[in-house]
């Protein structure tokens, strides 16, 4: 094997999108995406939780479906897209709608759960305009929160879903 083999054996090539910007880097095939992330890409915003995939905390949307990025092999992510909370304001920093709705509807406390709700949320609305408040709950089942008790996290995704409702006119 020659030198440059070796130096590359214990490396994947990940090449995919990041809140719309082509990436290409290696990483040890090892490497979770959350660390990838956080430690290779600066993206805070993803936050480290338990790291055994309970609490949600660094939820992520591979090509538009939430995952825990603390589980996900940073080499297995190659051709997708991948969004995290920095990804959903506009580059003027005008949040999103549903970023919007939650903080008017004051779902956040800590703020700790909140990029993985917020990013469940993405997802949920996408797929279900409107969703009852039993739906919200059920998406919401792999994110933890430690002190709102959900009701502000509900109030916020509802409220979301009626504003986008409204532009959708
Ligand atoms: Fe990934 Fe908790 S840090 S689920």
């Amino acid at each position: 094997m020659s030198d440059a083999e070796e130096m590359f054996e214990d490396v994947v090539l990940l090449r995919g999108r990041i809140n719309g910007t082509l990436c290409e880097e290696l990483v040890p095939p090892a490497m979770s995406l959350l660390t990838f992330l956080r430690e290779g890409q600066g993206l805070t915003g993803t936050h480290m939780g338990c790291m055994t995939g309970h609490c949600g905390a660094c939820t992520v949307l591979i090509d538009g479906k939430v995952a825990k990025s603390c589980l996900t092999m940073a080499g297995t992510v190659g051709g997708t897209k991948i969004t995290t909370i920095e990804g959903l304001a506009d580059a003027d920093g005008t949040l999103s709608v549903i970023q919007q709705a939650f903080r008017d509807a004051g779902s956040f406390q800590c703020g700790f759960c909140a990029p993985g709700m917020v990013l469940t949320a993405v997802e949920l609305l996408a797929e279900n305009a409107t969703p009852d408040e039993t739906e919200i709950r059920e998406a919401l089942s792999g994110n933890l929160c430690r002190c709102t008790g959900y009701r502000s996290i509900v109030a916020g995704i509802r409220l979301a879903a009626e504003r986008l409702a409204a532009e959708r006119g």
